[in-house]
């Protein structure tokens, strides 16, 4: 049944230590298939495994996709591209276009910089801080990537201890905890590095707002991680949706539909810190995601994209809703339209196991998920019916 992905598998363990290159993707993470499959190809919402299998796909590449794989226009224009050039040995007009037109799309912000990984961008930002304050502490919500500034308390991966001073995590929406923070090392502190949402919790606009009010108070940079909620929860970011601005924010998935490209941006008086201090890769001017960013930005204008992800995301979860009433199955769902959550009561391990057989269950029926039910533009009715009748036999099987 899966001879191809079985035999891929084994070679990658023999090869590549985890077998892959992400760790949401590696083989013993417990909620995806214990066999994960290798996807072949994907052209919209769907996706094709080394067996030939088809899912309807609700993961978008971990946040990445939003227009749908394979768009026609933005990999027509990465075609272009591709004959006159990926990098060059200056600056090309492109990093112009795409940074004018992000901005643009963004609103609020006066400057950018390009990179390639969302953990890029992130330490990027924190640098900013620390070079514009001259402070060394941060506060810090939610994930940030595999820096050394952040991957603390990882034991064993050879980050050094002693950065663990600096960095004061808090959970998402603790106001009191943040407030502690603040107390004890405001005047030290450089940043509040935070995501603007948990997909699995109750967005807090409350929560953001007292942030900025205590950033504005010491002096402290409030830099958004929108690497997950950039161009997804709308043109403007988590900033537009909650109207709270930041003073830097943390761009990648989602700006360049599945192409590698991140950036950071913010206010003139912060970004102007660069002028003084050296934040350098070679491949940060690379054209093809610029190009493709240059052309997903044009769509985000043109059409009702950011209107589809809502208006499928809140049919596929008042659908889900449905299903879990009728059959009195214990879950809910959570969080924001474009991209919500199964969440199933009472949190436990009974609760972790019925999570596990579920999605195994739609998997094997053909439906990708994970933690977020990520809605693409190519998404259509027709998918969140066909998800609709799977998850309703699942549910059936499994009360
Ligand atoms: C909110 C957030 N910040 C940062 C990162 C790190 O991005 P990357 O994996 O591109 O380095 C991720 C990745 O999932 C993320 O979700």
């Amino acid at each position: 049944m899966s001879a191809k992905n079985d035999a891929m598998l084994t070679r990658a363990l023999r090869s590549i230590p985890w077998g892959t290159q992400t760790n949401a993707k590696r083989v013993d993470r417990d909620h995806i298939p214990s066999r994960p499959p290798f996807i072949e190809r994907a052209r919209g919402c769907r996706m094709w495994d080394l067996d030939g299998r088809e899912y309807i796909d609700y993961r978008a590449a971990l946040g990445p996709i939003v227009l749908g794989y394979c768009h026609e226009e933005v990999d027509t224009a990465v075609r272009r591209q591709m004959e006159r050039g990926t990098l060059f040995s200056m600056a090309s007009p492109l990093e112009v276009e795409a940074a004018e037109a992000i901005l643009n799309t963004l609103g609020w912000a006066d400057q950018i910089r390009f990179m390639k990984t969302g953990a890029d961008v992130c330490a990027c930002c924190l640098r900013i801080a620390r070079s514009h304050t001259q402070r060394d502490h941060v506060l810090v919500s939610g994930y940030h990537g595999y820096h050394d500034w952040f991957a603390l308390g990882w034991p064993n991966h050879g980050v050094p201890h002693l950065l663990e001073q600096l960095v004061h995590e808090i959970a998402y929406d603790d106001i009191p905890a943040m407030e502690r923070v603040f107390a004890e090392y405001g005047p030290e502190l450089a940043a509040a590095v935070v995501v603007p949402l948990e997909w699995h919790l109750e967005p807090s606009p409350a929560y953001l707002q007292r942030l900025r009010e205590l950033c504005n108070h010491y002096g402290v940079a409030l830099v958004f991680d929108e690497i997950l909620t950039g161009f997804r929860l709308g043109t403007t970011g988590a900033a537009g949706y909650f109207g709270v601005t930041p003073d830097l924010a943390a761009f990648a998935k989602g700006m360049a539909n599945g192409y590698p490209l991140s950036a950071y941006a913010g206010k003139r008086a912060w970004m102007e810190t660069l002028n003084q201090m050296i934040l350098t890769t070679t491949y940060a001017g690379e054209t093809l995601s610029l190009a493709a960013s240059l052309k997903v930005m044009e769509i985000f204008r043109r059409e009702p994209v950011h209107a589809h992800l809502f208006q499928l995301g809140a049919e596929l979860r008042s659908g889900f809703e449905a299903i879990f009433l009728e059959h009195g199955f214990p879950a809910t769902t959570i969080g924001v339209d474009p991209g919500a959550v199964i969440d199933f009561a009472p949190a436990g391990d009974a609760a972790e196991k019925l999570h596990r057989q579920l999605f195994t269950r739609l998997y094997e029926r053909g439906i990708f998920a994970n933690e977020q039910w990520f809605i693409t533009y190519a998404h259509t009715r027709a998918d969140i019916e066909q998800t609709l009748e799977a998850m309703a036999i699942c549910v059936r099987d499994l009360v």
